[in-house]
């Protein structure tokens, strides 16, 4: 291990060693992204939250550990955790993961190398917290974690194939998560209910089931924080959530039905054109406002260097908790009305005004999460374009 140039960095109160690299990526010896700060500030957020709401002292499975970043801030910076296990299954990752547990003066870490789903298996049922942040697709690692889960557990599951989640190419999403994507202006949302979906579906067969405690999609990478309830009966009652969105490429107009082989409307109701549809997927709600208040609460109490960031994702997450599934984007509506885009905020007030909720999205800058429809939107900018004389 004597062969590397060791970098040191800071996050929180943590301080890792790792061999410097010149490229963030899965070649180098030991895997780092300084980009996933913001990730790990929020799990230590979601995680504190957890351990608060369950009144006990918990034990955590930092999966895929690569430096050990994530198992050795959640040892060092979440209060009430009695065990972190951080696993990986590369020898020089295990190197580090011990010497940076040493680093920070830890003890009750344990470090392993096996395969993920092996891991989990050897371990099962002693995790209240999974999780999982492997190189792209979280998808062979789903039905492990959906065996070994504890009741009440908290499964925190990255996933960094983003294009397959949003369509860009339908194979890979189907091929990974059994499901059709539809690359529309809400894709990223489609994507997350897409995976949503998909680890409901996985765990159903262990008579398990979800609430999605706070998502969002950010960068590169799509991030959700799941309770984890036991019972099959429940589990029977939660798969109603699993449904499909319709999308109309000509007008705009989307809807949703819920179901996995329920009745699904193939004509746009509004312009008669062929919908297309994107699912199985999650049209259950994907964030808790108490949650994510929770969250935002425990920002106060722990040292994050990414805090007006964090802040500012998690208060659009909180907003977003109230809206309806999918969002608008006004550039897409005004290109295709041939108009000038209105001042957003105009289009939010007016939306108000009328009575309709309003809502911006994390997702997109440009977008609105409302009850309207899409020929409602639509009298309202070309009113504006209007009165504003544009
Ligand atoms: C994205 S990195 C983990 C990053 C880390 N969680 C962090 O926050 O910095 C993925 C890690 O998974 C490890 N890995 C790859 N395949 C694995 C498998 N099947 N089981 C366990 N670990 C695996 C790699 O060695 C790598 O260190």
């Amino acid at each position: 291990m004597d062969e590397y140039k060791i970098k040191s960095i800071e996050e929180g109160l943590t301080k890792i060693e790792f061999p410097e690299f010149d490229k963030i990526s899965s070649d180098a010896p030991v895997f780092y992204n300084p980009n996933m700060e913001l990730n790990r500030d929020l799990s230590i957020l979601a995680i504190q939250v957890f351990q608060k709401q369950e009144q006990r002292e918990i034990n955590i499975c930092d999966l895929f550990g690569g430096s050990g970043i994530r198992g050795v801030r959640y040892k060092n910076e979440i209060d009430g955790v009695r065990n972190v296990c951080i696993n990986d299954i590369s020898e020089i990752a295990n190197h580090y993961e011990r010497h940076n547990i040493e680093l920070n003066n830890l003890d009750d870490i344990e470090v392993f190398q096996h395969d993920a789903s092996m891991f989990l298996r050897m371990k099962r049922g002693e995790f209240d917290v999974i999780d999982i942040d492997p190189f792209g697709t979280p998808s062979p690692f789903l039905d492990s974690a959906g065996y070994c889960s504890r009741r009440n557990s908290l499964l925190c599951v990255t996933a960094t194939d983003t294009s397959a989640l949003c369509g860009t190419y339908k194979e890979p999403c189907i091929r990974k998560y059994n499901a059709k994507p539809y690359k529309s202006e809400y894709c990223h949302e489609t994507g997350i209910r897409i995976l949503s979906g998909f680890v409901a579906l996985t765990l159903s067969k262990y008579a398990k089931c979800i609430e999605v405690k706070m998502s969002h999609s950010t960068e590169h990478y799509m991030r959700l924080y799941l309770y984890v309830k036991k019972g099959s009966k429940r589990t029977d009652e939660s798969l109603k959530n699993i449904g499909y969105i319709s999308h109309c490429k000509n007008c705009l107009h989307r809807q949703t039905s819920m179901g996995l082989a329920g009745p699904i409307e193939y004509v746009c109701p509004v312009c008669g054109e062929k919908l297309i549809h994107a699912g199985p997927l999650w049209l259950g709600d994907i964030q808790n406002e108490e949650f994510i208040q929770k969250m935002i609460d425990e920002t106060e109490n722990k040292k994050i260097n990414r805090e007006k960031q964090a802040l500012k994702l998690l208060n659009s997450c909180l907003k977003e908790a109230k809206a309806p599934a999918t969002f608008y984007d006004v550039h897409k509506i005004c290109k295709s009305l041939k108009a000038s885009a209105p001042k957003l905020d105009l289009i939010f007030e007016e939306l108000r005004k009328e009575g309709f909720i309003a809502i911006k999205t994390h997702y997109n800058p440009l977008g609105i999460k409302t009850d309207a429809t899409i020929k409602d939107i639509e009298n309202i900018i070309l009113k504006l374009c209007e009165t504003e004389n544009i």
